[in-house]
């Protein structure tokens, strides 16, 4: 029971590039966002309004949203921390704002120097103020299957949040599995629980990184479930700063891939996708990480 239709959100430009060693250009970040527009990607997670001291990657994004070519119907979102973030974001004309919390204490402490329900109070005002001029805000949870610090995770947890965020006006919650160590099992176990607590499946979109290879199973995990909201990182890029060793988001091409072959719609072009992926890798000097761009574009 597949949906028939799935929505990509294009990572890359803020959760890729906030990992990566070399340091682009406001120039060369919205080509790359133009780019995925051009492709046909519906939303597209530009940039990061968050303290350069702890993401420097992320400290010109509003230069990187004056630059962009705006297509229309394309959300170009970013992420907001704190009351300072939503101001920015509000001045770069963002069309969506996302917040994020963690499901483990020591996670939370590392990524944004506070508790769990420390944050959650932080994001109170940011909610309000998005609230009151329309802004959709999407949620973030990370370690929902795995935590560095903590390991396993209980999906109950996870549930409790979810509703949380949800309940606090957040339009959907995004699961990260943030270090990649989730399976097929642990996937199901956690929707499971999700669903039996009649959290809306609609609302929930799923995060993978392929750290452990595992990506691609844990989506067609989620697809079955009904997820239709699938977050994706061009060439595979990225990682997580505060998660040592976890490798890129699952690679928009392997997605497109995957749901080519599952006969689900998109509304992606393929080669132009792969040249937005070539046009990353190259800007950065490194082989891409997607495994499906790797063939396409060597055969
Ligand atoms: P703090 O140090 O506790 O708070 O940081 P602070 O208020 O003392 O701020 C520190 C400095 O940042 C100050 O500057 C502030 O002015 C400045 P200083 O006085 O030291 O020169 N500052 C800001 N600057 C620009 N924009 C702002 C802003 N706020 C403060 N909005 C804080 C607390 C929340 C700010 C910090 O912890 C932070 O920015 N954290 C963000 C970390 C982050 O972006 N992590 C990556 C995103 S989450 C992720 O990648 C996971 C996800 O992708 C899912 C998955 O992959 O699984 C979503
Ligand atoms: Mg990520």
């Amino acid at each position: 029971n597949y949906p028939d239709k799935v929505c990509l959100v294009e990572v890359g430009p803020r959760d890729g590039l906030q990992n990566e060693a070399t340091a682009l250009t406001a120039s060369q970040k919205s080509t790359l966002v133009d780019k995925l527009s051009a492709c046909g990607l519906p939303v597209i997670e530009t940039g990061s309004f968050v303290s350069p001291r702890w993401v420097p990657q992320m400290a010109d994004s509003s230069a990187v949203f004056e630059k962009i070519k705006r297509r229309p119907g394309v959300r170009y979102t970013a992420l907001t921390p704190n009351e300072r973030g939503l101001d920015a974001a509000i001045d770069a004309n963002v069309s969506e704002i996302a917040i994020f919390a963690a499901v483990t204490e020591s996670f939370s402490r590392k990524n944004l120097n506070a508790s769990i329900q420390e944050t959650l109070q932080r994001f109170e005002p940011v909610l309000a103020r998005a609230a009151a001029r329309d802004l959709p805000v999407r949620g973030y949870l990370s370690c929902v299957l795995g935590c560095p610090y903590e390991g396993e995770v209980e999906p109950q947890v996870v549930s409790q949040l979810t509703r949380q965020l949800l309940d606090s006006g957040c339009h959907e919650v995004s699961l990260g599995d943030t270090i990649g160590t989730g399976t097929a099992g642990s996937m199901s176990r956690l929707l499971d629980t999700l669903l039996t607590d009649n959290i809306p499946v609609e609302q929930l979109a799923m995060h993978c990184h392929d750290t452990y290879g595992q990506a691609l199973a844990n989506i067609v995990i989620a697809l079955q479930y009904g997820i239709a909201t699938i977050d994706t990182s061009v060439a595979g890029l990225g990682g997580c700063p505060y998660a040592v060793g976890a490798t890129g988001n699952v690679a928009t091409e392997d997605v497109v891939y995957l749901l080519n072959g599952l006969g689900i719609e998109h509304g992606v072009d393929m080669p132009l996708l792969l040249e937005a992926s070539r046009y990353i890798s190259e800007q950065l000097q490194r082989d891409t990480q997607s495994r499906a761009a790797k063939a396409l574009l060597t055969a």
